[in-house]
């Protein structure tokens, strides 16, 4: 069993005639869970393992400006798309304040935050996944410019995950590019339930640039937080089921991965999809995610695959958005997909042609 890394250092503080001003900039990607993480328990830890594909054109950027704080005590301004955000403030400012034990130095600097998505935030595409991972990402790379630490890049992105995780669960897969596991993993060595850990060695081709086509069939705000929806997994019936069985759809994925066996890759992400849901539906309260026209989309998807044999399926987060996987080989047929049945059913925000991306990239 892999045990907790130890992260709190009291050193990480400045002398006070010594503190810093300064800017950085990161792109943080969103992930599209393939075998979801959904039920957790204190402090962040998954009920069950879950992997995903790193998205590349589903991202945040975000610029943090720090400089002496007036008082001894953490200070934030938050703007997103330009305009102060109170809620991000809030959000941003408790996150940081969490963090104190592991980076002393926040409470002695004043943060200006600009922050924007490439998407509509909040619409079931995991906005807390790139926006979580950025701020980790900028925290981590400040205690190595300012400190000197986290000099190699694996104890680096380790750590980096491990500050996500704190921040959104489904954050620390979104540190590396391809795919990820996060959480204790039986057959493969060095998954952990505090950080993400990549295991793109060995991936079939097929599988290397999958695409991911994100439906927008209602871009609104989300009905149920993430928060909440875990926190019902603990009085949902089934949910010791569920767990095992994320457990065997991962091992079963994994093999498919290496493979390249489309098939199964196509049953397990459309079963973890719906049974995603079917947890949300058979919870206490319950709640419906799906719209009528995610269901059209789907059962499009279905009758599309059926008609080709070309191996496309679907993915859904907590919302009611679609996400239509393939490989790139199949791009224009999926385009001509899109665009002949798919179209009507979507939202004016329409889709976003996404694919497996890199991991978080340095801007400033
Ligand atoms: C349905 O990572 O958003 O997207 O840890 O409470 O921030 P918190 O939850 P979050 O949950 C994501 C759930 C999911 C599935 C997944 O990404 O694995």
């Amino acid at each position: 069993m892999s045990s907790e890394p130890h992260y709190h250092n009291a050193d990480l503080k400045f002398s006070d005639a010594d503190i810093p001003s300064g800017r950085i900039a990161w792109r943080s990607p969103s992930n599209i869970a393939l075998v979801k993480y959904w039920g957790k328990k204190p402090v962040q830890i998954p009920q069950n393992p879950s992997i995903s594909f790193t998205l590349s054109k589903s991202y945040s950027e975000t610029e943090v400006a720090y400089s002496p704080a007036v008082s001894e005590t953490l200070e934030m301004e938050f703007y997103f798309d330009g305009q102060r955000n109170p809620a991000f403030e809030e959000k941003t400012a408790s996150f940081f304040a969490g963090l104190s034990g592991i980076f002393p130095f926040v409470n002695q600097l004043k943060f200006v935050v600009h922050s924007k998505n490439t998407f509509p935030h909040s619409a079931g595409i995991a906005s807390s996944a790139s926006g979580m991972s950025v701020l980790a990402m900028i925290l981590c790379d400040m205690e190595r410019q300012l400190f000197g630490t986290l000099q190699k890049e694996d104890d680096f992105r380790r750590k980096v995950s491990y500050v996500a995780r704190l921040g959104s669960g489904s954050a620390c897969r979104s540190v590396y590019g391809g795919l990820i596991i996060w959480g204790e993993t039986d057959g493969v060595t060095g998954t952990s339930d505090y950080y993400g850990f990549p295991v793109n060695e060995g991936i079939h081709e097929v599988f290397t640039d999958y695409q991911d086509t994100i439906l927008l069939v209602d871009a609104g705000e989300k009905k149920v937080s993430s928060r909440v929806g875990h926190g019902l997994m603990n009085g949902n019936p089934f949910a010791a089921e569920r767990f095992r069985q994320a457990r065997a759809n991962l091992t079963d994925l994994l093999s498919a991965l290496h493979t390249g066996d489309t098939e199964t890759f196509i049953r397990i992400t459309e079963s973890e999809a719906l049974t995603l849901h079917a947890m949300m539906m058979t919870s206490q309260p319950y709640f419906l995610l799906m719209k009528p026209n995610t269901l059209q989309i789907i059962e499009r998807i279905f009758a599309f695959r059926e008609k080709t044999s070309l191996p496309v399926s679907f993915s859904l987060d907590a919302g009611p958005n679609v996400h239509m996987l393939y490989p790139a080989a199949i791009k224009t047929e999926i385009r001509q997909f899109v665009k002949n049945e798919l179209l009507p059913l979507l939202s004016p925000l329409g889709f976003i042609v996404d694919e497996v991306g890199k991991g978080p990239e340095k801007i400033l």
